[in-house]
């Protein structure tokens, strides 16, 4: 039994079809990548996942073996399975604690919470130095650092990153993915990392999907796909 296991996922938005049948899972502790160009349907998968669209009856979509097709998106948060949206989208006006602290307005045990923020400050050491400062004054890498930070502040089991590395120069792309893999390795955290980037995907992931025009036409070993030549063609032509 797969931590996510996703069967038959159809998406349409009106008469478009978004996504057209889509199989894939992600096994407890994986770094598993989701990669594909620009309009393929990457952040349909996600915001399917999340709870945000809506899935025909043949469509399942499945966490530690129970069905998230039939609940609200902050139930699925509570069962651990959260999303950090593409755009990096954090409360500008308020301080990089305050929007911290927001990733875990659910959570009882503040203790526990004191710890992941302790645990994420520790991982991000830029956010602790602006701890105080607005967000929206934050630069892009910061911002990214602050999205993913507020989300594992809910306690996820499983962290569905869509394009960490969009918009930043290539150091600040390294730090992200480092501290992606940080995460995952520390914490067992299962990651599904949607990315354009497939160079850097594929480098941190164990197993990868290529998604094209709403279908799943490859998947595999991440390692394996870096040396494939169908992959180098499409993704990773220089
Ligand atoms: N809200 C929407 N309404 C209509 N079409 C959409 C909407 N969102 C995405 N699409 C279409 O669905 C397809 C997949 O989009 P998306 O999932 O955003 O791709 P990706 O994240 O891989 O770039 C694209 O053809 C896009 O134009
Ligand atoms: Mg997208």
């Amino acid at each position: 039994m797969a931590t996510l296991d996703i069967k038959n996922l159809h998406v349409y938005y009106g008469h478009i079809h978004a996504l057209k049948g889509i199989d894939l899972h992600v096994e407890e502790g994986e770094i598993v990548t989701l990669i594909g160009s620009n309009g393929a349907g990457k952040t349909t998968t996600l915001r399917a996942i999340s709870g945000l669209l809506r899935t025909p009856e043949d469509t399942s979509i499945s966490h530690d073996g129970s069905e998230l097709t039939q609940i609200r998106a902050d139930q699925i948060v509570a069962r651990g399975v959260v999303h950090v949206p593409e755009g990096r989208r954090v409360f500008s006006r308020m301080s990089v604690q305050e929007n911290l602290t927001m990733g875990a307005y659910t959570r009882k045990n503040q203790q526990m919470v004191k710890d992941d923020l302790d645990y994420v400050l520790k991982l991000f050491p830029r956010l602790q130095e602006r701890r105080a400062q607005k967000a929206g004054t934050l630069s892009g890498g910061e911002q990214q650092m602050l999205a993913i930070g507020r989300a594992l502040m809910s306690s996820p089991k499983v962290l569905l990153l869509d394009e960490p590395s969009m918009g930043l120069a290539p150091v600040l792309v390294e730090t992200i993915f480092d501290s992606i893999e940080q995460l995952n390795r520390t914490r067992g955290i299962t990651i599904l990392l949607v990315e354009q980037n497939a160079q850097m995907a594929l480098q941190v992931a164990n197993r990868a999907y290529v998604l094209e025009t709403g279908r799943i036409t490859m998947s595999g070993d991440a390692k394996a796909m870096l040396s494939d030549p169908k992959v180098i063609a499409a993704y990773l032509g220089l």
